[in-house]
């Protein structure tokens, strides 16, 4: 095993995957590949064990009791609103301390501080680095690093450049297990129905090509046997041959397509993405008309009962906001969904995740 690896992507996954495990447990978080199904549905139940103990006053105490002696700091160097507030949020649920760095011009990176020594110095002072940084392997090199320290801390990786995204993936199904599996009778609590996304299909919209939340959703729904994808983009946007791969090695079904009218009425759900234009060299892409991977409030007709559209968001024109209030849009979700998948991650890297099943159980499952 190699103790430097220069380049991770040269190692196979699955030596990349025990590199960022402790003990069989995920450790650093920076892969979708890192989980699997059983460890994914263990976080949706854990996310929303949390979401219902955090509606009591009671129960939000409980759970700021379980963090307070963790520090958490925040390494966004790039622009983040959902993913940085929600994490922040987290850290609050748990009662975890954070710090921030979002401006390396106000650090000592702008006096020739590399930023490998910056993150070795940040791991002094806190107990998780959550990181968010434009350059893809930038946060696994990091992960690596920081286990050659003798203070070895976890790592989450808050999207790393053109690549991965994996909390956003996992808040991604959590809304699909809450939206297209969730139980039929009222006030049922953390049960998500068996295999909710066999026999369904997801529609992947946009520039998928650059879009890391994308990625590393593809990833995670080979987790589930029986869905179907659509990536549905124009053909110099089109999802990239590694995830292609990866899907076709996992034999899941799925399809290219460049014109979402052409199969909005197969869709389960519909992942509309924006241009990612800033990844241009030239202000190439901005030529593509993006008409034909923009959800119009006409289409609602052609919708199957129960569509569900998602979006990481932000978002320009690709949906039409006329959409914005009926139940089929789930986007606001989401966003509130990250918040809850963000604790049970957090939880679960510092293993107070049995703490919470316990108090709920005791409180809720009577
Ligand atoms: C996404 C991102 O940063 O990758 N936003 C997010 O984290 N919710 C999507 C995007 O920027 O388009």
């Amino acid at each position: 095993m190699p103790q430097d690896p220069e380049d991770p992507a040269q190692l196979s996954t699955a030596h990349r995957v025990a590199l960022l495990s402790r003990d069989d447990r995920i450790f650093h978080v920076v892969l979708a590949q890192q989980f699997d199904r059983e460890f994914i549905e263990e976080l949706c139940r854990l996310a929303e064990m949390i979401r219902s103990i955090a509606e009591a006053r009671q129960g939000a105490q409980f759970l700021r009791t379980l963090l307070g002696h963790k520090r958490a700091m925040l390494y966004f160097i790039q622009p983040s609103t959902r993913t940085f507030l929600s994490f922040t949020a987290a850290c609050q649920v748990l009662g975890m301390p954070h710090n921030e760095v979002r401006n390396p011009s106000t650090s000592s990176e702008v006096k020739g501080e590399t930023e490998d020594d910056t993150i070795r110095v940040l791991s002094q002072y806190f107990d998780l680095i959550i990181m968010r940084h434009p350059e893809e392997g930038f946060a696994e090199q990091m992960a690596h690093m920081l286990n050659r320290m003798r203070r070895t801390i976890p790592l989450i990786n808050g999207g790393s450049g053109k690549d991965q995204h994996p909390t956003q993936a996992l808040l991604d199904i959590y809304t699909l297990l809450r939206s297209l599996g969730r139980p039929a009778q009222e006030g049922a609590r953390p049960i998500f129905s068996p295999d909710p996304l066999k026999g369904k299909t997801i529609a992947f919209v946009g520039d998928l090509q650059r879009g890391r939340t994308v990625r590393s959703l593809a990833y995670l729904l080979c987790r589930f046997p029986g869905v179907r994808m659509l990536f549905v983009s124009a053909p110099e946007l089109q999802i990239g041959e590694d995830i292609i791969e990866y899907i076709e090695r996992h034999s899941i079904e799925h399809e290219i397509h460049d014109d979402l009218r052409a199969v909005i009425d197969q869709c389960d759900a519909v992942y509309m993405t924006r241009l990612q234009d800033e990844w241009d060299r030239d202000g190439e892409s901005r030529s593509i008309d993006y008409s034909s991977y923009t959800i119009t409030y006409e289409m609602a007709e052609r919708f199957k009962p129960g569509m569900v559209i998602m979006h990481p968001l932000p978002r320009r024109h690709e949906i039409d906001k006329r959409l914005d209030n009926t139940p089929h849009a789930r986007y606001w979700a989401q966003v509130r969904n990250g918040m809850w998948m963000r604790a049970a991650m957090i939880a679960s890297i510092f293993n107070v995740d049995a703490r919470i099943i316990d108090h709920y159980h005791s409180y809720y499952a009577r």
